[in-house]
């Protein structure tokens, strides 16, 4: 969607094919089925114009370039599901089939290394009938964080283009004319690579924060100063280093596990990765055990928790942290009253029972225990509003409130 959306933006005439017909109507109404800052703006001054959505494949054969999309979700053994890759191959094979065009078909969804070589490629040509040379094959991987996507593909760090020969990455390249930043030209499965690589280093990051996180608690200092002066270090960069409940989200999770997954394919043990996702896992836990320390034993307390998306600016609750957290204080026997600014609907496909709240205030009326589980801006003031609570226990997991007797996580 922001993909397409910002492809518009920078001139080119754009087809989605979406297979969901109120996604289609929606799209071409100029109302983004996504939250997404700014998108919708954007959508709307191109949406009928530059920017159309169908579900009918058949148009494809009018277009130089193919971007392929769609997701590659998570099986249960952490692999990555790459069926809607395969009927995506197919779909455009068949398109192309009485195309006399050159047309390049480019792999933007994050695929294991191998996959655009040898499911994508020989997909797509078994069913146009033609060979290799008369389609050409780019793996383009995107680095959009949700929230900020719309400034991210716009102000790149990079614009990696992985191709299975030079032509079909000439003839790709300049889709992103207009925008600054260098390019990385690269082979199909380096593409493939980087994409992992940058996910799981910077999950390993998040991590290696929390894992410090811990012990700072347990010496009282506050990691957060402590990550402040190891981020200045230009080697390391002041990113990703904000410790806290952990990371969600529809990438880093699936993604970190599909390298697993494939490091063991290939014969390899990954003992980083695998603590990464240890931490990760465990990190949840820990504010639990924080709140039982505070609260007591869990039956029977109604418990506030603040924040639902896996991060602010977003309604996905994909993988949230708040996810296992809830969870556990269901199994303990806890009362949840929810609330988040974006996400109450998307968690009340996950957990139909709970009570969901229209503001931060009506959670927090009456609970014995508030937990702040996501960087919301609006939580940063809140202070006068936990009054309402029975006592004023307070854990904040990612360090966004200014009240001084919120307990950290980590701090
Ligand atoms: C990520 C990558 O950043 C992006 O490049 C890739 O294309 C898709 O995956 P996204 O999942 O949208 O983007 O969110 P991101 O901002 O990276 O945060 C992921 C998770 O990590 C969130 O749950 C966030 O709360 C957590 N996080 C992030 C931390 O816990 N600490 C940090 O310092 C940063």
């Amino acid at each position: 969607m922001v993909s397409s959306t910002c492809l518009a933006e920078l001139g080119h005439d754009v087809e989605i094919i979406e297979i969901f017909e109120d996604k289609v109507r929606s799209i071409n109404l100029g109302i983004p089925p996504i939250y997404e800052q700014g998108l919708q703006e954007m959508l709307s001054r191109h949406a009928g114009n530059r920017l159309k959505a169908t579900t009918d494949y058949s148009d494809i054969a009018n277009s130089n370039v193919i971007l392929i999309c769609v997701g590659t979700p998570p099986k249960n053994d952490g692999s990555a599901d790459l069926s809607m890759i395969a009927s995506a191959s197919k779909a455009i094979g068949e398109a192309l089939k009485d195309s006399k065009d050159y047309h390049v078909v480019a792999v933007k969804s994050t695929v294991p290394p191998g996959t655009t070589r040898n499911v994508v490629m020989p997909t797509v040509l078994e069913h146009s009938g033609k060979c290799s040379g008369e389609v050409g094959f780019v793996m383009n991987p995107e680095f959009l964080r949700e929230g900020l996507a719309v400034q991210d593909f716009m102000n790149p760090d990079r614009i990696v283009i992985g191709s299975y020969d030079e032509a079909a990455g000439d003839l790709f390249a300049p889709i992103y004319q207009g925008l600054k930043a260098p390019m990385v030209r690269t082979s199909l499965t380096a593409a493939e690579m980087i994409k992992y690589a940058s996910n799981a280093f910077l999950a390993t990051k998040i991590s290696f924060s929390n894992e410090l996180g811990n012990v700072c608690k347990r010496l009282g200092i506050d990691v957060y100063e402590v990550m402040n002066g190891v981020g200045m270090d230009h080697r390391i960069s002041p990113h990703f280093l904000n410790a806290g409940a952990g990371f969600g989200g529809s990438c880093f999770p699936k993604d970190v596990s599909a390298l697993i997954h494939l490091a063991k394919d290939v014969g390899e043990d990954p003992i980083l990765l695998k603590s990464v996702v240890e931490v990760n896992e465990r990190q949840p836990m820990r504010i639990i055990e924080l709140l039982e320390k505070r609260v007591g034993n869990l039956a029977g307390k109604k418990v506030a928790v603040l924040g639902l998306a896996f991060k602010n600016d977003t309604d996905d609750a994909r993988e949230s942290r708040s996810i296992p957290v809830i969870a556990e204080l269901i199994a303990r026997g806890a009362k949840v009253k929810a609330y988040d600014p974006k996400a109450n609907s998307s968690m009340s496909k996950i957990y139909p029972a709970i009570d969901y709240f229209q503001s931060a205030s009506d959670a927090l009326k009456d609970a014995d225990a508030c937990l702040v589980m996501t960087e919301w801006p609006e939580f940063r003031n809140l202070d006068k509003e936990f009054d309402l609570m029975r006592s004023r226990a307070i854990i904040d997991a990612r360090k966004v409130l200014s009240c001084k007797d919120a307990e950290g996580i980590c701090w």
